[in-house]
This record gives structure tokens, C-alpha cells and sequence, in this order.
């Protein structure tokens, strides 16, 4: 007997009743009885996002999506700022200028939160800018930027957030923070197969939209808020119709948790992680901030390779960590801890990560890394333990 137990930033275990309804009957999209399902989606992203905007939803993963805001923001030569301390901001830099736009870096340390003062600095020095982008947990690093500070360092341009990673796991209040354009999947902490991302837009960045010359068709915001307006609301392409029920169900779950409670549990999942690491004499890449509600990463000893053991946790253990890319590469892991996950889960990722190590030949003590994280998560229960 085998159990396969994913533990990566995404895609995440889903609930057994979201599971169950990518075996109900395909149905037809354009119905009024679809369409509630449709509208009741779009409503509950709005209520994760804390936002009042108009908000579109797409088949297509995050990357899509935001390759679409490009698409509908910006035209050639539109000077634009990227926030990059990691690798999906990096991913944004290099997408950005394949659409001839022009790219103003703040390139930042990976594995630190960017120092938002320096962006707004960036924002006054950097003339004709129109728009600045930034990911709010930056998954490769684990690292959860500042959002509130970001909305504020960039009032006098349109505000774009990544959010694929922090949506549902970190805190995020889209108007209170000022923040435009939210694009995110639902992968992740939204605990949905793979295949819908969607984007939340402020008044200001449809204005931006209204001025915007790159060409697009699949991803038309004009395209799919027509849909969106018709008299049985939907999209104007064929959707991922069961994906949408299954985030409907998946959402109602969330909602049902309640945002801040879902929020709440995430913050304790990130402290069980991390007391876990450093319970077992390890060193954590991220930072120890309970901002890190989504993702873990930890700097592994010298002489381990994250590849090997990646692959020696899955073959041995059947848990599935995420190994690094980029200037991370071989020497840090990420454990994900966003969505569908309790404490027991991260419990048992723990110890099957210090075993892992062990079997490595880097010894460890896997029991204190476990009950330290016990112990934040019920500290009476524990109290007899070392
Ligand atoms: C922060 C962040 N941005 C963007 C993406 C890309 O999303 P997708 O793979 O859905 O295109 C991911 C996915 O891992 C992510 O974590």
C-alpha cells in the first residue's frame, strides 16, 4: 500500500467533494442554471479578494491571465516597473519586454521581502511611468512581499499584483490596499485543478485598458465582460465547465471556513512548518515571518542535494516536495501548505523530510523538529514532550 501525499505551493490536494464533481455529467454552459454557478464563482473570488471591482475569469492558467493584463493594459513602449526578487517576477520581466514594453527593474535579493520604500522612490524617479507590477508571495522563494506598502508606493500608477500564491493563504485586501489589477489561479490555495485563473480590475486600470493598443483576442476584457453582461452571463469562449463547478464547490468551502479563519489556519500551518525546520537544527531560506502563510523554503545542509532528495522523498516516502530553480537550484526545497492542508498533514511532511535527510546522511533529530511544531499548533497537548 502506497499513499501519494502532494505537499508542493501548487497544484494542492483538493477536497474529496471538489474531486467528486469532476465526475458528475458535463452540462451545458449556456444555461441559466450554469450561469448561477458561474456568477456564485465570481462573486466568491471578489469576497476572497476583498474587492468591489469587476472581476473576469479565464481558461487558462495564471500565466495566461497575465499575459492577457499585458495585453489589455499596455501598447508598445509603455514604460512599466517590475518589483523582482524572484523567479516569477523574473518570469514578468521577461514577458513584459516580448511585448515591447519598456521594463524599469527594482531587482531585490531573492529569499528577503523587497523594501517597498525603495519602489516608491522608483515610482518618483521614473518619468512617463503608467504601471508597476509585483508578486505578493513569491513562491519560488516563499518570500510574501508587502501589498499594503506597495498599494501605497504606487498611487500615482496602476497597481498589478501575482497573486497565484497568496490568494486564499495571505492576506490580501484588494481596495483598501488600492491595489488595480489582481491576476491568480486556482491551483493553489483555492484547491481547484489547475486550468481558471482570473483578474480583479479597479476602475483606473479599465481607463488604462480604454488606451491600450496590443492586440488580443482570447483573453479581451471587452470580449469576456460583454459575456459576463449578456442576458445568461457566462464567457465568450467555452470554459473549463466542470473546473468552474469544481471551484464553485471549492469556494463554498473556503467561504464557509470564512476568509479570515482560512487565513488564520494558513498563518499556524506556516509556524508549524517553520518551528518544525528549525526544531530539526535546520535553516530556513524564507524568512521566519508569519507572512509566509503559503509556502515554505528551506536551505539544505552542505552536501545534500535538493534534486536527490526530492526525489528520495517521493520514492521512499511518497511525499512530493518542490525542489528550486534558478540560482536555488540544488540547495533549497519548498514545502507547500496552502489549501486543503491541517496540521497533521504538515506533521506528517515534517517527518518524512527529516527522515528523508537522514537517509542522506545528515543526521537530525526528526522528533524535536516535530514536536516543536506540535507544539505550536496545540501547545497543552504537547506539554510532556521535550
Ligand atoms: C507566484 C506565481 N506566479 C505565477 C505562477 C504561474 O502560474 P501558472 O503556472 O498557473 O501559469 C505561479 C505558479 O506556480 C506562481 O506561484
Amino acid at each position: 500500500m502506497r499513499k501519494y501525499r502532494l505537499a508542493v505551493p501548487g497544484p494542492t490536494p483538493l477536497p474529496p467533494e471538489v474531486a467528486a464533481v469532476a465526475t458528475l455529467p458535463i452540462e451545458d454552459e449556456r444555461t441559466e442554471r450554469y450561469s448561477a454557478v458561474f456568477m456564485r464563482v465570481i462573486d466568491g473570488l471578489r469576497e476572497v479578494l476583498r474587492t468591489r471591482n469587476e472581476l473576469l475569469l479565464f481558461t487558462s492558467s495564471m500565466t495566461g491571465a497575465f499575459e492577457g493584463a499585458m495585453q489589455n493594459l499596455f501598447s508598445p513602449g509603455d514604460r512599466i516597473l517590475v518589483v523582482n526578487n524572484g523567479a516569477f517576477a523574473s518570469r514578468w520581466t521577461e514577458l513584459t519586454r516580448r511585448f515591447g514594453l519598456d521594463v524599469v527593474e527594482v531587482a531585490s535579493e531573492w529569499g528577503r521581502p523587497v523594501d517597498m520604500e525603495r519602489v516608491a522612490r522608483a515610482v518618483a524617479a521614473t518619468p512617463d511611468l503608467v504601471a508597476a507590477v509585483a508578486v505578493h508571495c513569491e513562491t519560488s522563494t516563499g518570500v510574501v512581499n508587502d501589498m499594503r506598502a506597495f498599494g501605497e508606493a504606487t498611487r500615482s500608477v496602476v497597481s498589478i499584483v501575482d497573486s497565484a500564491s497568496g490568494v486564499g493563504a495571505c492576506e490580501l485586501r484588494t481596495d483598501e490596499w488600492g491595489l488595480d489589477v489582481v491576476v491568480a489561479g486556482c491551483q493553489k490555495a483555492l484547491m481547484t485543478p489547475p486550468g481558471l485563473a482570473f483578474v480583479s480590475l479597479s476602475p483606473d486600470a479599465w481607463l488604462l485598458h480604454r488606451r491600450a493598443t496590443l492586440p488580443r483576442y482570447y483573453f479581451d476584457w471587452d470580449k469576456a465582460r460583454d459575456a459576463m453582461l449578456a442576458d445568461i452571463p457566462g464567457t465568450p469562449w467555452t470554459p473549463a465547465i466542470s473546473l468552474i463547478s469544481q471551484l464553485d464547490v471549492a469556494l463554498r468551502g473556503l467561504l464557509d471556513e470564512g476568509v479570515d479563519e482560512t487565513l488564520a489556519r494558513h498563518v499556524r500551518l506556516g509556524r508549524m512548518a517553520r518551528a518544525g525546520v528549525l526544531g530539526m537544527g535546520l535553516e530556513l531560506f524564507s524568512p521566519d515571518d508569519d507572512r509566509g502563510a503559503a509556502v515554505t523554503a528551506v536551505r539544505l545542509p552542505e552536501g545534500i542535494d535538493s534534486r536527490a532528495l526530492v526525489g528520495h522523498l517521493l520514492a521512499e516516502y511518497g511525499v512530493q516536495l518542490a525542489d528550486s530553480a534558478g540560482p536555488l537550484a540544488g540547495r533549497v526545497v519548498r514545502i507547500g501548505h496552502c489549501g486543503h492542508v491541517d496540521a497533521f498533514d504538515v506533521v506528517t511532511v515534517l517527518s518524512a523530510f527529516g527522515l528523508a535527510l537522514r537517509d542522506l546522511g545528515h543526521p537530525l533529530d526528526v522528533g524535536n523538529g516535530v514536536a516543536a511544531a506540535l507544539r505550536v499548533t496545540s501547545p497543552t497537548l504537547v506539554r510532556g514532550l521535550r
